[in-house]
Formats: C-alpha cells, sequence, structure tokens
C-alpha cells in the first residue's frame, strides 16, 4: 500500500545536513519512505492515495533531543527571585532549584506527573516535533525515578511520538545523601541504574556534571557503569564553570554533550574526534540571562556537529515551542536558518542515535514530516512563536491536531 505525497517542496536534510528538492514528490509505505525526489523523475507505480499538499515545503518531523518535560510543580516563584537578583547557584544552594522540582515531583502519582507532562509535550507535537527525549531526574532515588521513567513510557504510548527516556538520576544529591555525594553515585551505579534498565525504562544515561552536582570523577564512574550496561551516554556539561566534561564524555564516545558554554578547545576538538554532537540550548541561555557563548566558531570549524533543543524544564527553560528555540538558536548563536533546521532533524537525531531512522527525508527511513505551509523553509526559523499552519505526519499517517 503505497502513498504518493505531491505537489510539495522537500527540505530532505539528506548527506547529514540540509539539502533540499523544489518541485517534489515522496512515497511511503507503511510506515516507511519508499521513494523521494523531483517529481520528473517519479516512478510509475499504483498508489493506494494521492495526497496533494498544495505547494508546501516538507521537512523531517522535528526532534527535541534534550528535555526534563516530566515534572511535578513549577518554578515560577523562583522566576521572579531570579529577575531580583539572585543567582540561579544560589538558590540551588539555599535549597531550592532542582531540589524543590524533586520535592513536588516525589508528592505526585504517576497519573498526575503523566497529566501535566502531556500538556506540555503536545504543545511541541503541535509545533511540528515528532520525535522527542526526556530525562528522568526529578524523583533521584529509586522508586521515584523509576515512576517517572514509567511515565515517560506511557507518553510513548499515549502520543504519536518516537519517545526515547534518560535515566538522568546524577542530576542532584537527594537530602538523603547530604555530604554524601560518592555514596550516592555508588548507589546509582550498583543498585539504581542496573534495576531500572533491567526493567526495560532506559534508552540512555546522562548526568549533571558541575561543581554544583557532580565531579568528572564521579561522572566517570557513572560512564564504567552505563558502557557495562550497554547504555549510550549524554552529559549536561560545561553550563556554569569549566570542569572537562565534554572531554571526559567525548573520551567515553558520548552521543551528545549538552549546553557547552563554558567549554575550551581542547573540548571541541576531543568532541570533534569523538563524533560527539554538541547539543545547544538557547532556552537556558537565554533564561538564565547567561553572557558567557559556546565558543561557536571553533565548533564550526572542527567540524563537530551542532544540535538545538529546547531543555524544557520547570528551571531554566519553560520553552513549550521547539521553533522559538530555533529562532533563539539562530539568532543568539549565529546559526543560518539552514543549519538551524539541521540542529533539530538530522544532528538532533545523531544526539540520540537515531539517525539510521530519523531526521531526514531518504528511501528506508521513517515517515515522520511536516509539510510546512510556507513560502520558504526559513520561515520555520523566522516566525516568533504563534501556530505555523502545518499537516504533521507520523510513520506514514497524517495525524489530527
Ligand atoms: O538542563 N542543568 C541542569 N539541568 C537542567 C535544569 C534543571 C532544573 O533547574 O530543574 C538544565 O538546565
Ligand atoms: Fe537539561
Amino acid at each position: 500500500m503505497k502513498k504518493l505525497w505531491k505537489n510539495c517542496h522537500i527540505a530532505t536534510m539528506q548527506d547529514g545536513q540540509y539539502s533540499s528538492i523544489e518541485h517534489a514528490a515522496m512515497v511511503t509505505s507503511g510506515q516507511h519512505i519508499h521513494w523521494v525526489g523531483a517529481l520528473k523523475d517519479l516512478p510509475a507505480d499504483d498508489y493506494s492515495e494521492i495526497i496533494d499538499l498544495n505547494g508546501a515545503w516538507v521537512t523531517p518531523g522535528l526532534i527535541d533531543c534534550h528535555t526534563h518535560s516530566v515534572f511535578g510543580g513549577n518554578r515560577s516563584i523562583e522566576f521572579e527571585k531570579r529577575l531580583q537578583g539572585v543567582s540561579y547557584a544560589e538558590i540551588a544552594a539555599s535549597g531550592g532549584g532542582i531540589a524543590s522540582t524533586v520535592r513536588a515531583t516525589r508528592q505526585a502519582s504517576e497519573e498526575q506527573l503523566l497529566a501535566s507532562a502531556l500538556k506540555r509535550i503536545r504543545s511541541l507535537l503541535k509545533d511540528g516535533v515528532t520525535t522527542i527525549e526526556i530525562k528522568s531526574g526529578y524523583g533521584l532515588d529509586y522508586a521515584n525515578e523509576r515512576k517517572m521513567l514509567r511515565v515517560i513510557r506511557q507518553i510513548a504510548e499515549t502520543l504519536p511520538m518516537t519517545v526515547r527516556a534518560t535515566c538522568l538520576a546524577a542530576h542532584a544529591l537527594p537530602p538523603e545523601y547530604q555530604d554524601r555525594s560518592d555514596a550516592y553515585i555508588e548507589h546509582i551505579c550498583n543498585e539504581m541504574l542496573p534495576k531500572l534498565h533491567q526493567e526495560g525504562l532506559v534508552d540512555a544515561v546522562d548526568a549533571f556534571c558541575e561543581y554544583l552536582a557532580f565531579s568528572p570523577a564521579q561522572v566517570e564512574r557513572l560512564f564504567k557503569t552505563a558502557q557495562s550496561l550497554n547504555l549510550p551516554i549524554k552529559l549536561h556539561a560545561e553550563q556554569l564553570s569549566s570542569l572537562g566534561g565534554s572531554s571526559l564524555a567525548a573520551r567515553y564516545q558520548a552521543l551528545s554533550a549538552d549546553h557547552l558554554e563554558f567549554m575550551t578547545e581542547d573540548d571541541v576538538k576531543a568532541m570533534a574526534v569523538a563524533g560527539t554532537v554538541a547539543v545547544l540550548l538557547p532556552g537556558a541561555f537565554y533564561f538564565l540571562r547567561e553572557t558567557k557563548y559556546p565558543p561557536l566558531d571553533s565548533l564550526h570549524q572542527h567540524g563537530v556537529r551542532i544540535a538545538l533543543s529546547s531543555d524544557l524544564n520547570p528551571g531554566t527553560s519553560p520553552a513549550l515551542s521547539l521553533r522559538l528555540m530555533m529562532n533563539m538558536g539562530s539568532t543568539l548563536f549565529r546559526l543560518t536558518p539552514e543549519q538551524t533546521l539541521a540542529a533539530v532533524t538530522i544532528h538532533a537525531a545523531h544526539a540520540l542515535g537515531l539517525q539510521s531512522t530519523h531526521g531526514s527525508l531518504e528511501q528506508g527511513k521513517v515517515a515522520d514530516f511536516i509539510a510546512w505551509d510556507i513560502e520558504h523553509p526559513s520561515e520555520i526559523v523566522y516566525w516568533l512563536g504563534g501556530d505555523l499552519p502545518k499537516r504533521i505526519i507520523q510513520h506514514g499517517t497524517e495525524i489530527s491536531i
């Protein structure tokens, strides 16, 4: 049963970067892409359905490769404090920040967490996101990390999206382990992670490598465990200070290192050699009023793939639109619209290890795509927020939004 999608232009992202075909067509077969090319080259075939896309520009479904979209409560009060001049680190040191979301998340039931997360994630879906990564990290003990990860699996069953679950138990020190951070890392490595993995709840492992969270030595201990479990690695690194976490991540062949404002040239080189993706998070940069920029020229010069993501979380980036993040990424980090589109499609797919199935429109890949009612692909990056008219196709089927 082949469907022909015609009367469109396609930004395919094939060959790992922005590329496009005007006056194009696509053929899908079940959940996959059977053929993509110029309409004039369309092979003759029997199609069960022919869909007119009315001159739309088609892109791969957007991929939000770094979110903390499952959490209890929110931190709008803390936001007000920060506007009065109290820093993120000061709020964390006085028991607020991540710790306050941990308290709210522990109190919430699975049903409550699912209901609140679905509202947020639906707005990303309506914005064109068909693949999302979601981290745990507000439970910080076995039962509550498990609760978060189970909710993430339920999101995958509820929404027409591909969902990847990342275990971020090493996000912050739970109160039970005050002044015993090595013991908490041992607990994650010996108990929590192996059990959660065995239950099929974990697709990747992440940690927060920062002076107010975990040291590179502690992160390395966790990476060794992840490696022994055959789990891919990601890392929050160089967000507030330079600890060399991104070089460490590269040494362990991490899929991505994320944030990176304080990374050095040596970190960039290490990531380039390892093929580790740099995930930049303009929402957190903006929301924390950061002034130190990631080393953009150096990242480009060394050929490191750059992805962009919402970092949707209650403390540093309550971002409900990936398109808005694309505009901010382009404006703040001087990415061209073409680089920005690659950053939320093929490069974001690499950041999740999904590059062989997602992130570009090529024969054999999953048929996740957006048909945008726009004149030119740069409009996807240009408009600030709002609802850009579109049709969303997931696994070869149009979904109603
Ligand atoms: O990606 N940096 C650490 N983790 C999140 C923030 C989490 C929070 O403040 O709740 C981030 O910015
Ligand atoms: Fe994050």
